[in-house]
Order: structure tokens, then sequence, then C-alpha cells
């Protein structure tokens, strides 16, 4: 039984075969629609903070291969506390086939799949969030027909979907750069696992101090919020540190002429990116969102189906 809780545990070729199942299943989905393959299999859906895209793109993604997805809200469950995490993946696993769950501690989806007997995929944590990483390698692979040999800048926060990006890039022979404000950078184990996995691979890893640098002959700009969730009282001291690490036309310009603008969203328009470029013919964020659903699909028919 395999988990899905950070993409340095799948090797690239895992990857892969999970990026080419999600572009049939996309097809398959607009030329009529996915055949039932969960048909009878359920997914249990544990949040600990809010969520537009995940939530909907995993409910919507069991309906379409025919199975069904049970929402658990914080207050309902209150991971932790009213019930402990192991009891909570003991009991859950009794009434569903797989559990996607959004926590605060990484080290809380750990305790759940050490305790599940069926597969646990992580919907975003504080270190990682693999489902998303996995939509924007997707929608890379669309765009420019290839992951390998591109070159991926990442500006702004050094947060948990930058980690996922930069495990992504290396794993897949994407070279990665990144700017962040030097308080707020990637943690060192980030750091360490990126480096080793593009070891032998003609891609460079690297930080840079400004984000014209980082940017320069990208083919993907990504940015993220500057703020994530549970860090709301971190708020103005953060915002003092991040103003050059904005995503707007001039950043761009210093870019690929075709390069394309990525954001995992919810975005903080005129923050972390303006309007001008979020909403301009090079973004791509919009797209990204919808290839959640049918990245997920992919992850989903591999975990269920085993
Ligand atoms: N990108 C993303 O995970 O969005 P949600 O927080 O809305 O799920
Ligand atoms: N880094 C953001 C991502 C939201 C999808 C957060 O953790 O809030």
């Amino acid at each position: 039984m395999r988990h899905f809780l950070d993409l340095k545990d799948w090797s690239s070729d895992e990857i892969m075969d999970l990026l080419n199942r999600a572009v049939d299943l996309k097809q398959e989905h607009a030329s009529g629609g996915n055949e039932p393959v969960l048909a009878g299999k359920t997914l249990g859906m544990i949040f600990q903070k809010p969520s537009l895209r995940t939530r909907v793109s995993f409910d919507v993604g069991m309906n379409q291969l025919g199975g069904y997805a049970v929402m658990i809200s914080p207050n309902e469950i209150q991971l932790g506390t009213r019930e402990s995490i192991p009891d909570v993946a003991r009991v859950l696993s009794g009434y569903v086939d797989a559990i996607m769950a959004r926590v605060f501690a990484h080290n809380h989806l750990r305790q759940l799949a050490q305790f599940a007997s069926v597969p646990v995929v992580n919907g975003l944590s504080d270190a990682s969030h693999p489902c998303q990483a996995l939509a924007d390698m997707l929608t890379i692979y669309e765009e420019f027909g290839e992951i390998s040999g591109l070159r991926i800048a990442y500006v702004g926060d050094g947060n948990n979907v930058a980690a996922s990006l930069m495990i992504a890039a290396a794993k897949l022979g994407a070279s990665f750069a990144i700017a962040t404000p030097a308080a707020y950078g990637l943690p060192s184990n980030v750091w360490e696992n990126a480096v080793a996995e593009s070891a032998g691979r003609p891609v460079n890893i690297k930080k840079y101090r400004t984000a014209a640098e980082a940017v320069q002959d990208a083919h993907v700009i990504y940015t993220d919020t500057w703020v994530s969730m549970g860090q709301e009282d971190q708020r103005d001291e953060k915002l003092e540190h991040f103003h050059d690490f904005q995503v707007n036309d001039e950043l761009v310009s210093h870019a690929r002429s075709d390069t394309i603008v990525m954001h995992c969203l919810p975005a903080h328009r005129g923050e972390e990116i303006t309007d001008s470029v979020a909403d301009s013919d090079q973004s791509a964020i919009f797209l990204q969102a919808h290839n959640r659903l049918h990245a997920q699909k992919a992850l989903l028919v591999e975990l269920m189906t085993q």
C-alpha cells in the first residue's frame, strides 16, 4: 500500500506515469466522461484549514470516477484533541478506501499514515503540498510538451508550495531558481533532498539574491502568498520583507518571452502578484487550478485500485 505524503517518496518514473495518466483521464473526461473505475470506493477528506480547490477537486474527482467523497470538517473531528490521531486513522480505515488530509503539522500526516490501513494523501501541510506540485507539473507538461530541460523560477516565500515544486522539478529534470527574502528561504532538509535528487541530472537547483536574477531565462515564473494559512499573526512582520519579491510586469520582462506565470491560489492580488500579470495572456493560474482535478484523479486511481 502506498501513501502520497511527499514527492520525494515517489520515483521520477512513477511521477511521470501519474502525469501521463492525468493527461489520459483529462482527455477521456472531455470526450464524454471517465470510466467509473472507483465505483463503490469512498474517500474520507479531513480539513484542519480552509480550502476551495483541494476540497472541490477531490470531491468532484471521486464523483467523475464513480466513487464518493465524505467531507470531515475541523470541528467534527478535532484531530488529536477530541480523539487521538492513531484512533482517527484506525476508525476511518474501516469506513473509507483512502484518506486525504489537510493539516497544520506534517507529522500528523505521518501519524495518520502509520496507523491507517488505507492510503493517506497529503492535501497540504505546513511542510509540503505535493498534490499542488503534481497539478503544476501537469500544467507545465501541457504548456511546453516536456518538463525536462525547462527552467522554473520561484519568487517569494520559501513555503510548503515552494518545497514541493522544488523537489518535483529536481525529480523531473527541470532547473529550479528561487529568490526569497534572506530570512524566508526553504529549510535545509528540503534543499538537501532536492540537491541529492538532481545529482547526475543536467539541472541546476540554485538560490538567487534578487527576483530579477532568478527569473532570467525562465520558462515558468511561480509565486504564492507571502502569508500562509496559520501565519496570520506574522502578517505585518512578513510583509515588511517581501516588497522586492512581487511578480509584476517589470519582473516578467526579465524572463523568456514565452514564459508562463503560475500561482497555486488563493492569490493576494496587489501583494505577491499584480492583477496585470495574474490576468495576462501569460498567466496559467486557472489552468493550474483546473488541473488539480485531473492530476488528483490519476493519483486516486493509482492509490485506490492497487
Ligand atoms: N491551491 C490550493 O490548495 O487551494 P485551496 O487552499 O483552495 O485548496
Ligand atoms: N502556502 C499556502 C498555500 C495555499 C494553498 C498556504 O499554506 O496557505
